[in-house]
């Protein structure tokens, strides 16, 4: 079976409302990372001007998003296991490259790292 959608019946498992949007609420999540991703990676390769304020506001949107995914993940179901503490790396990593976000320069290698965990989080789920 697909993966994500063990992933959203974690989500979803708990049976609260609030539970059940949290797993309708993974796809627009996605799709703002998406396009945040696409913004952040124009202003790093040069292709835009570098913005702190812009590449702040992206990685402590990411640290929210998924800081947030994590606390509904914190299950014992086997998708909580596996995909709860990928949220939860991917939301720290996001505050240690915010930390960052001042200098592009200081900014660049976190951000690749932080795009191979999407990657690779999608590559675990299957999606
Ligand atoms: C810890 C796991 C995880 C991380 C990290 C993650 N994703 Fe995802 N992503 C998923 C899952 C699971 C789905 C499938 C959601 C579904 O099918 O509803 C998904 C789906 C998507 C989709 C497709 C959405 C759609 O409309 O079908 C996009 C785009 C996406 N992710 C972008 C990103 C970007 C960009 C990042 C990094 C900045 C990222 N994701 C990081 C788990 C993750």
């Amino acid at each position: 079976m697909n993966r994500a959608i063990l992933l959203l019946a974690a989500l979803a498992i708990a049976g609260s409302v609030a539970a059940a949007s949290a797993a309708s609420r993974l796809k627009p999540v996605m799709r703002s990372w998406k396009s945040d991703a696409a913004t952040a990676q124009a202003m790093l390769s040069g292709a835009a001007a570098y913005d702190d304020a812009e590449m702040r506001r992206i990685l402590a949107a990411y640290a929210a998003d998924a800081d947030g995914i994590a606390s509904r993940l914190d299950g014992s179901s086997a998708a909580a296991r596996q995909f709860g503490p990928r949220f939860a790396k991917f939301a720290a990593d996001s505050k240690d490259a915010l930390a960052l976000a001042g200098a592009k320069a200081g900014v660049q290698a976190r951000f690749a790292a932080l795009h191979e965990e999407c990657r690779s989080c999608h590559a675990a789920a299957g999606v």
